[in-house]
């Protein structure tokens, strides 16, 4: 596909789902930022600084991404708050050391592969917008990426405390996606 091609296919009007989700991503991407910054700001061992570094940079292009398909009226109103969960996703396992990080960020992880799949079967099903899904297709192989990286660095089944914080943040994040989609 050629650059005029890729263009024609963004002018092509979203069907209001589309808009929706990419909302909601638009509104993860930039929870995601914060989630590293938020560990970066409390992390103190060095392997979990270079985790969050490596992480964000990929969350920073995924955002970049997703601005190119999502006007800025259809963003979510609600950016600040989502930015404030996602520090908070972040710092605070942060401050109990790297298991509760890794512990999260594979919960977080798993739960936005899932979002996404969900996205990128339905714009193939209905055959439309190519480029937009094979971006998002994209992201979602880079948060599969993180997923696995996580859940390897974790070495073992996290604790009954840390579980229950992990479903706290999977619920919390289905909450945020619903919102999102929304306002
Ligand atoms: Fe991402
Ligand atoms: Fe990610």
């Amino acid at each position: 596909m050629n650059s005029n091609e890729i263009n024609s296919n963004l002018r092509e009007s979203k069907p209001q789902w589309l808009i929706a989700d990419l909302r909601s991503d638009h509104a993860g991407e930039t929870g995601a930022i914060w989630i590293y910054q938020g560990i970066l700001l409390t992390a103190s061992e060095d392997a979990v600084k270079e985790f969050a570094k490596n992480h964000l940079t990929t969350e920073l292009s995924h955002l970049e991404k997703i601005e190119s398909f999502l006007d800025k009226k259809d963003r979510s109103v609600l950016i600040p708050l989502w930015k404030i969960l996602g520090f908070l996703t972040g710092a605070l396992p942060s401050i109990f050391g790297s298991r509760a990080v890794f512990a999260t960020i594979s919960a977080v992880e798993s739960f936005v592969v899932r979002h996404y799949q969900l996205q990128i079967h339905r714009l193939q099903n209905e055959n439309i917008h190519p480029v937009i899904c094979s971006a998002l297709q994209t992201c979602c192989n880079d948060e599969a990426k993180h997923e696995s990286e996580a859940t390897s660095l974790l070495l073992s089944q996290p604790g009954n405390l840390l579980c229950m914080w992990c479903r706290l943040v999977s619920a919390g994040s289905k909450i945020a996606v619903k919102l999102a989609r929304v306002i």
